[in-house]
């Protein structure tokens, strides 16, 4: 084997990069936590902060690295992709500056008015936090209150879904942020397509649809992402063929924009009444969507990443026509008040044997690591996301069965059952229908 690579975090999203690039490489891995599923599969892996960029670049030095994957945002940010590129070894995912697609919410709208790129929400950025509650008692309709910085997904309210406009007020007195992006609110349904990106080329992945609130039916508080699902095509059932190519227009304009950008472009959009709008850049890829994306990717991952540090054009991709629906078990309590300490009863082994038993031949059942605490008897839960199952079959429906069937059991974790059910897959059809009436 002739690369090795060092990959940067410890997630759910870097297992399933792990498992995307293990077969083909040596393969090591640095992150704060110690995920089991990554370390299963490396040679070694280290106990680094994800934002050391000179503990990560000595690392990637003592084992010879020809490339690096970066995975969380706040590696971005810290710069471990320039402080890698510096030292000679190659980093799939865009340096700091460029990363401000993502990390710097304000800087992502001006940049995409800036360049034209379709789809961007009438949008006003403040530094003072009292003209921007004028701004929020003026403005004739819904908006929402966007932190310019990282936030984890858990920064922003909307009014008149999770907050009104008085509550908006109040949160921006209270929570004291330096700057903040006031913006229409777009309604619809939400959907992700994320992209490969070196070298001015982009090559497309089906869409996904996340998860963010923590309950049932929409309920609940932002999380980091409770689960997602894929479709056996391109699109998802409640968009079409052009919505989708809308999706990847907006993507391919960012890229005109960044010519210099390298790895994963990330674009969550809204399926509104007035067609595909951009709800953010992310400048890696998604958790949970990496989990529904890498397990049906047929071109190895690694030949993405050599053909971007060559300066070749990156390969077309080929996706196996399977579905996936992704569920995270959280810890009770999770996001507001998580509860650590719960046994963890899953493993490979009855994942794999309840896809056997509810699935088609087509079927899969593939566990994923996250945030879990090694104890001499077992795996017990942290205070974050603990692992996801992720099932694979030829239709949403079996997938999601899948999927249900390897969770089972558990007591002190929590699912959404919902995510990829029919009844919910239709909820979603029929909001866009009425949307588009
Ligand atoms: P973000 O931190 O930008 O990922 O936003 C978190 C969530 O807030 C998104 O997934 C949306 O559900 C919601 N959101 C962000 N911007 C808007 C918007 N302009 N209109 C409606 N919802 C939004
Ligand atoms: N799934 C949302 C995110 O990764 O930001």
């Amino acid at each position: 084997m002739s690369e090795t690579v060092l990959l940067v975090g410890g997630g759910g999203r870097e297992h399933a990069i792990a498992r995307a690039v293990a077969p083909d490489c040596d393969l090591y891995a640095c992150a704060s936590n110690r995920n089991p599923g990554i370390a299963d599969l490396a040679t070694e892996t280290r106990s680094i902060d994800e934002t050391d960029a000179d503990a990560i670049v000595d690392f990637a030095t003592d084992v010879d690295a020809t490339l690096a994957v970066i995975g969380p945002e706040s590696a971005l940010a810290a710069g471990v992709a320039d402080a890698l590129d510096s030292a000679g070894v190659y980093a799939f995912g865009p340096g700091a500056e460029a990363a401000r697609i993502e990390t710097d919410k304000a800087y992502q709208r001006r940049f995409m008015r800036d360049n034209g790129v379709p789809g961007c929400p009438d949008f006003e950025t403040f530094e003072d936090m009292e003209a921007a509650g004028e701004y929020i008692d003026d403005y004739d309709g819904d908006l929402a209150v966007k932190p310019a910085g990282l936030t984890g997904g858990k920064g922003v309210r909307v009014t008149g879904d999770q907050v009104t406009k008085a509550e908006a007020k109040a949160y921006l007195r209270d929570a004291d942020y330096d700057r903040v992006v006031l913006e229409e609110r777009l309604v619809g349904e939400e959907f992700t397509v994320q992209g490969f990106v070196a070298n001015g080329d982009l090559r497309v992945t089906p869409a996904v649809q996340d998860h963010k609130r923590a309950y049932e039916g929409d309920e609940g508080p932002n999380t980091g992402g409770m689960g997602s699902y894929s479709d056996s095509s391109p699109t998802l059932p409640f968009m079409d063929a052009d919505d989708y190519e809308a999706a990847v227009d907006v993507l391919r304009a960012t890229v005109d924009a960044l010519p210099d950008y390298k790895g994963v472009l990330y674009g969550q959009f809204m399926l509104t009444a007035d067609g595909v709008r951009v709800v953010e850049f992310n400048a890696r890829f998604g958790d949970p969507e990496a989990m529904n994306t890498l397990p049906v990717m047929e071109t190895p991952f690694l030949d993405v990443l050599v053909a971007a540090r060559e300066g070749n054009p990156l390969p077309d991709l080929e996706f196996s026509s399977r579905a996936t629906v992704c569920k995270y078990a959280v810890p009770a309590g999770y996001p507001a008040d998580p509860e650590a300490g719960a046994r963890i009863t899953v493993d490979e082994e009855s994942a794999a044997s309840a896809a056997a038993e509810h699935g088609t031949d087509a079927g899969e059942a593939l566990l994923f690591y996250a945030s879990v605490d090694a104890q001499a008897d077992g795996l017990y839960t942290t205070t974050s996301r603990a692992f996801a199952v992720v099932g694979v079959d030829g239709t949403i429906t079996d997938a999601e069965t899948i999927a249900d069937a390897a969770l089972s059991g558990g007591d002190g974790l929590r699912v959404r059952e919902d995510i990829g059910k029919p009844s919910l897959v239709q909820r979603r059809i029929d909001h866009v229908e009425r949307l588009r009436e």
